[in-house]
């Protein structure tokens, strides 16, 4: 059985209003998307990753992949216009240059989570084994209102328990039958998701979460960047 790391990393980076999208920014004098991709590179079950990036992106990328050392571990492809877009690119990279069969398991992870590490990623790996489908979430710390949005701001109209809450991250791991059957499904009746387990929760098969780590933030917003400086200079040293 072969596992594949999936790489959507052709945002815009609008939020973080910066020159260049985050994905590119350095983090510890090394690009954000090169921290994501080591971590999938370091795990030996990992045997090929996908990275889909913007088409003026893809020779840049490709030199800084080759420099780093993992060429022979990851193919470049040209994103989408959407998140999913780009996932779906990926998918179809790995069908026809890897021959993927419906059993292997796809990861797919935000190139902008530089901080995952290994046992999270093995973690997801081997849920996917047993459920078909799991992602990382962590719990919710903070008490969860659900608004309605008026003229004169937000109203509150539901306080939704936090012990049924969980931030959704990843590493987002599926067999590739299911992942591919989903977003078929997804294309056709239009529906575009935030994140891939939500493609696959309206294909009707039930998802599993394994635990994930603070430290695994998206870097999405000034702040983040520094914030994620801080976790790599005393937590992840
Ligand atoms: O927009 P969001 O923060 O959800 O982006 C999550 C990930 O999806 C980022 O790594 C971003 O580069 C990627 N993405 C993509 N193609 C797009 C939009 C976002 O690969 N068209």
């Amino acid at each position: 059985m072969q596992v594949f790391a999936i790489m959507p990393a052709a945002g815009l980076g609008t939020r973080m209003a910066g020159p260049q999208p985050k994905q590119f920014l350095s983090l510890g004098g090394i690009p954000i998307l090169i921290h994501s991709l080591r971590a999938f590179a370091a795990v030996p079950r990992i045997t090929h990753i996908v990275v889909a990036v913007r088409k003026t992106e893809m020779e840049r990328v490709q030199a800084q992949i080759a420099e780093h050392g993992f060429a022979d571990r990851v193919q470049v492809v040209e994103g989408g216009d959407t998140r999913q877009d780009s996932v779906a690119h990926a998918l179809a990279a790995v069908e026809t240059t890897y021959g993927a069969a419906p059993d292997d398991i796809i990861l797919v992870h935000d190139a902008v989570r530089p901080l995952i590490d290994a046992a999270t990623i093995s973690r997801t790996i081997d849920a996917v084994g047993e459920h078909g489908a799991a992602i990382v979430g962590v719990p919710a710390v903070d008490t969860i209102k659900q608004v309605e949005r008026t003229a004169h701001g937000a109203l509150i109209t539901a306080t939704i328990p936090r012990e049924s809450i969980v931030y959704a991250q990843t590493p987002q791991g599926f067999r590739f039958g299911l992942i591919q059957s989903a977003f078929a499904e997804a294309t056709a009746d239009g529906f575009v998701g935030t994140d891939e387990a939500s493609v696959v929760e309206r294909a009707g098969h039930p998802v599993a979460v394994v635990p994930g780590s603070a430290f695994n933030l998206k870097i999405t917003q000034p702040g983040d960047l520094e914030l994620a400086e801080f976790y790599l200079q005393h937590y992840r040293a």
